[in-house]
């Protein structure tokens, strides 16, 4: 049985893309706002019995994407199809992994209660910034990894190369992404200040980087903050190029302009969110993460017809 393909607004060329790998289209649904803002959804399928998935990244505006995945949810769920999926290639919230400060809320574990009220039977994620939010979920989660995408890039690189981990909190993923390559590994020390949001306040390369291309992994961009930062190092160290490798692009107005001028060489991302075209620059590639997410839709609707 064809599994129906529904998408919210938060990147409809990556829905379509993924539909197409599919061999489908998306099918159709209603999303509207009330002139104060309040959403309203209405689903324009016959869904009963039927395989659902619902595409939607929970990119900037956060609240506003989230809200629609979590109403699409409810109108599909009503409709009593066979199984219902989330697909949501960046999963915001996620940051908010754990308490960082007395008084603070664990958010990533409130969004995944919301998501299971809304009635989903399972998720399919792409490259969370942490992946223990996993345990925060009752319903299956299937993991997809973003950076698998750029280590055949990677390997074509000339000369020596070093991976780069550019805070504690990535270390286990740029591990793995050292590991899949057999590349050396380096560290840098990253220190937030908690109060104010985004702010930097320390960091020190730890490794030899000299004379190497140093390819930074991270899970993703928002102001730049953390791969502008760490390219200065890497080069105040002697790094011959600097090579930032990130799945997700949640970019903020005028980031695209401090990466264009930063010391970063090149700078890889996918396509989890829809970057407009004015945030584009020639620094910047952006890899299909479709045929990823196609994949993982397919083996599951192979499962639920076995
Ligand atoms: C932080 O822990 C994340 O892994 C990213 O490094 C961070 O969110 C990137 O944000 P920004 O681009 O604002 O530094």
């Amino acid at each position: 049985m064809a599994p129906l393909i529904f998408s919210g607004n938060s990147n409809k060329p990556l829905a379509t893309s993924i539909a197409q790998d599919l061999n489908s289209t998306l099918s159709s649904a209603e999303i509207i706002r009330f002139a104060d803002s309040e959403c309203r959804v209405r689903i324009m399928e016959e869904v009963e019995g039927k395989d659902v998935f619902v595409i939607q990244s929970l990119s900037n505006p956060v609240d506003e994407h989230l809200m629609e995945l979590l109403l699409m949810g409810d109108a599909i769920k009503r409709g009593e199809p066979r199984k219902m999926t989330a697909v949501i290639p960046y999963h915001g919230y996620a940051r908010q992994d754990r308490i960082h400060r007395p008084g603070e809320c664990l958010s990533a574990q409130l969004v995944a209660k919301m998501i299971e009220t809304a009635g989903f039977d399972k998720l399919v994620t792409v490259e969370l910034h942490n992946e223990s939010i996993i345990g925060f979920f009752k319903i299956p989660v299937v993991h997809v990894s973003g950076l698998s995408i750029f280590q055949p890039h990677v390997k074509q690189i000339k000369g020596d190369v070093v991976v780069i981990t550019p805070d504690a909190g990535a270390l286990k993923r740029s591990q793995r992404f050292a590991e899949g390559l057999d590349l050396p590994l380096a560290l840098i020390e990253k220190k937030r200040d908690l109060d104010q949001p985004h702010k930097i306040v320390h960091m020190r390369v730890v490794g030899d980087v000299k004379d190497k291309t140093a390819i930074i992994v991270d899970d993703v961009i928002v102001t730049g903050g953390t791969l502008v930062n760490a390219s200065y190092l890497l080069k105040e160290k002697g790094a011959k190029q600097v090579i930032a490798v990130t799945t997700h692009a949640d970019f903020v107005g005028g980031v695209d302009k401090i990466l264009k001028d930063s010391p970063i060489d090149q700078i890889w991302v996918t396509d989890t969110i829809e970057i407009p075209e004015d945030k584009k620059f020639s620094k910047l590639s952006i890899y299909q993460i479709a045929p990823l997410i196609a994949e993982s839709i397919k083996k599951l609707t192979k499962g639920y017809n076995a």
